[in-house]
C-alpha cells in the first residue's frame, strides 16, 4: 500500500504565497502518493500547476447536494472542474467550530463517492473522552455513522484519517504506539462493518501534530498508512522533509 501524504493547508495561503510553495515543491520519491487541500480560492490555480507534478489535488469540504439554493457551500461537480480527486470529510474543525455531526457527514461522504472523489473521512476522539478512556467507543461510533450506507465494493475508495482533537495544531502528537494502537482498532471495525478484502484495502492516516521529527516514527508503523499534515504542510521545506521521512 503507498503511504499517502496529504497537505491540509485551512483557511491559509493567498495566490502569491501558494505559487511560491510550489515553485519550492520537487517530488523525489515515487514511493508516495501526495495530496495538497488548499482553500477553495486556490483550486483554479492548484489545477494549472500541478499539471507537471505528481500531486493530487484535494478539497478541505464540500456540501452533499448537486446544485441549489445553498448560500457559502460547494458541490462535487464543482470540486471536479478543478481535478480534485480527494475530498477531507468530518475534521474536527468542521465538526467542533462548524457544529457538523456524524449523519451529514454520512451524507457528505455517500455524495463525494457518487461523484467519484475519494473521501479523507477524519475520526477522533476528544481530550476529555480519551481521559475517560472512551477513545473506542467514540470512534466506533464515528465509523459506524460516517460509513453507514456505504457499500463494500466502495470501500476501497475511501480514506480514514484517525486524528486525535487533543493532538490538532497543539504540538501534542500522539505518540506512534498510541496512533498504531487506534489504527488497529479502526482496522478492527471496519472488518466488522465489511468483509476481509474491503476492510484491508482501506487507507488508514494520522493527522495531529506531524513534523519533519516525528513523521517517520508514524510511518514506520505498518498500521500507518500516510499523514494528514496541517500547520507542516505550509511550510513547502518541512512538507517535503515529511514527503521523504518515508525513504530516510
Ligand atoms: P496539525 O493539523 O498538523 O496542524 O495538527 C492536522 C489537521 O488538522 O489535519
Amino acid at each position: 500500500m503507498k503511504p499517502l501524504i496529504v497537505a491540509n493547508w485551512k483557511m491559509n495561503k493567498t495566490t502569491k504565497e501558494c505559487l511560491e510553495f510550489l515553485s519550492e515543491i520537487k517530488l523525489k520519491s515515487r514511493k508516495v502518493e501526495v495530496v495538497i487541500c488548499p482553500p477553495f480560492t486556490l483550486l483554479q490555480t492548484l489545477s494549472k500547476k500541478l499539471k507537471t507534478k505528481k500531486i493530487a489535488i484535494g478539497a478541505q469540504n464540500m456540501y452533499y447536494k448537486k446544485e441549489g439554493a445553498f448560500t457559502g457551500e460547494i458541490s462535487p461537480a464543482m470540486l471536479a472542474e478543478f481535478n480534485v480527486k480527494y475530498v477531507i470529510l468530518g475534521h474536527s474543525e468542521r465538526r467542533n467550530v462548524f457544529g457538523e455531526n456524524n449523519e451529514l457527514i454520512n451524507k457528505k461522504v455517500l455524495s463525494a463517492i457518487e461523484n467519484n472523489i475519494v473521501p479523507i473521512l477524519c475520526v477522533g476522539e476528544k481530550k476529555e473522552e480519551r481521559e475517560a478512556k472512551d477513545t473506542k467507543k467514540v470512534i466506533e461510533y464515528q465509523l459506524q455513522s460516517c460509513l453507514k450506507s456505504v457499500e463494500k465494493e466502495k470501500m476501497a475508495k475511501v480514506v480514514i484519517a484517525y486524528e486525535p482533537v487533543w493532538a490538532i495544531g497543539t504540538g501534542e502528537n500522539a505518540t506512534p504506539e498510541q496512533a498504531e494502537e487506534v489504527h488497529d482498532f479502526i482496522r478492527h471495525v471496519l472488518l466488522g462493518l465489511y468483509d476481509e478484502k474491503a476492510g484491508e484495502q482501506i487507507r488508514i492516516l494520522y493527522g495531529g501534530s506531524v513534523n519533519e521529527e516525528n513523521a517517520k516514527g508514524f510511518l514506520d508503523k505498518k498500521t500507518v498508512n500516510g499523514l494528514l499534515v496541517g500547520g507542516k504542510s505550509l511550510d513547502a521545506k518541512s512538507f517535503l522533509a515529511i514527503i521523504n521521512s518515508q525513504n530516510a
